[in-house]
């Protein structure tokens, strides 16, 4: 295999594994608002890339825990406030670790609490989402309640019929969607969208056709793939927009090889990690959705996955 098609598994690890040993730097606190996030991103990656066992599946878990709160909903780090996009990665992590047994023994009825914290942040009124009690709506949360209630089986906490309508309501003419209805088109958005969908099982709603050229459209010249028109690639929206075009079964649609070839030239292939784009810094976020991305493409050495 040439040298700019391998993939640097052991470096990644030890780069993931490094990244809770850093506390002597200033980017580790910095990061803070990110913790459970990051740890969500971290053990993904490692799981995708067959080294789910690099992190102890214990310690993981009770720093997930420490982070959850008496109202059902967990926070960045112990004594973070709660948040919508916090609560999900730690629903995500447990999922992941097959630990809703032991969530249970350690929060008596736990899987209810964070269930219902979530059905509280749905607007009644037009059936999205809210990232806390403070009130900014998005798409992003819509997405992150339905994929968090899925994994906990308590999808029927919510109005899921409203919160379709509501998705139906910001489709724009190019078939994409936005944070809300009337906002641009923006790969992310769709990605939470269209996965939204899925989960409810009413991906008919979709003008699919027209949704996944302008997807396809995405990839540039040199392989990466953008969010929207007239902006720069960056190897996140290896997933974003290829998980979308998987729902939409048009994976088909874009060039696989040459973006595979771009999402390995955003490696560091020394220290592990990859970047937004070839020359960049590394971080923990953009290594999962490359190595997401990668698992889409079925490249050898990552484990397939779901696009939801
Ligand atoms: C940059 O926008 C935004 C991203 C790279 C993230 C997009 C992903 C989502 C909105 C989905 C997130 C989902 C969950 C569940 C949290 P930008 O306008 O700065 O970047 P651009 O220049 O590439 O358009
Ligand atoms: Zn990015």
């Amino acid at each position: 295999m040439p040298a700019e098609m391998r993939l640097f598994v052991d470096e990644h690890v030890r780069y993931i594994q490094s990244l809770d040993t850093r506390k002597d730097e200033l980017e580790y606190w910095l990061t803070e608002h990110l913790r459970l996030n990051g740890l969500y991103w971290g053990l993904t990656a490692l799981h995708l890339l067959g080294h789910g066992d690099a992190l102890s599946r214990q310690d993981v878990i009770d720093f997930a825990l420490s982070c959850l709160h008496d109202c059902g909903g967990f926070g960045a780090a112990p004594g973070h406030d709660a948040h919508m996009l916090y609560t999900v990665s730690g629903v995500q992590i447990l999922a992941t670790l097959d630990a809703f047994d032991e969530l249970e023994k350690r929060v008596p009825d736990g899987r209810q609490k964070i269930g219902r914290y979530i059905a509280r942040l749905q607007d009644a009124e037009t059936g999205t989402f809210a990232g806390d009690e403070w009130g900014e709506q998005d798409t992003r949360f819509l997405y992150g309640a339905f994929n968090a209630l899925s994994l906990l089986g308590l999808l029927h906490l919510v109005d899921v019929d409203k919160a379709v309508a509501y998705i139906e309501s910001c489709v724009n003419f190019d078939g994409g969607y936005g944070t809300s209805p009337g906002a641009e088109t923006h790969s992310g958005q769709v990605f939470t969208c269209v996965s939204a969908l899925a989960i409810a099982g009413r991906l008919d709603v979709v003008e699919r056709d027209k949704l996944a050229a302008w997807l396809s459209e995405r990839q540039l010249k040199n392989g990466g793939l953008n969010g929207r028109p007239e902006k720069q690639e960056d190897v996140c929206y290896s997933w974003w927009v290829m998980s979308s075009l998987a729902t939409l079964d048009k994976l088909h649609w874009i060039d696989g090889e040459k973006l595979a070839a771009f999402i390995l030239n955003c490696q560091d292939p020394e220290h592990g990690g990859f970047s937004d784009r070839p020359g960049d810094m590394v971080d923990v976020f953009h290594t999962v959705f490359a190595v997401a991305g990668l698992g889409l493409l079925k490249y050898p050495g990552v484990l397939e996955v779901d696009p939801v």
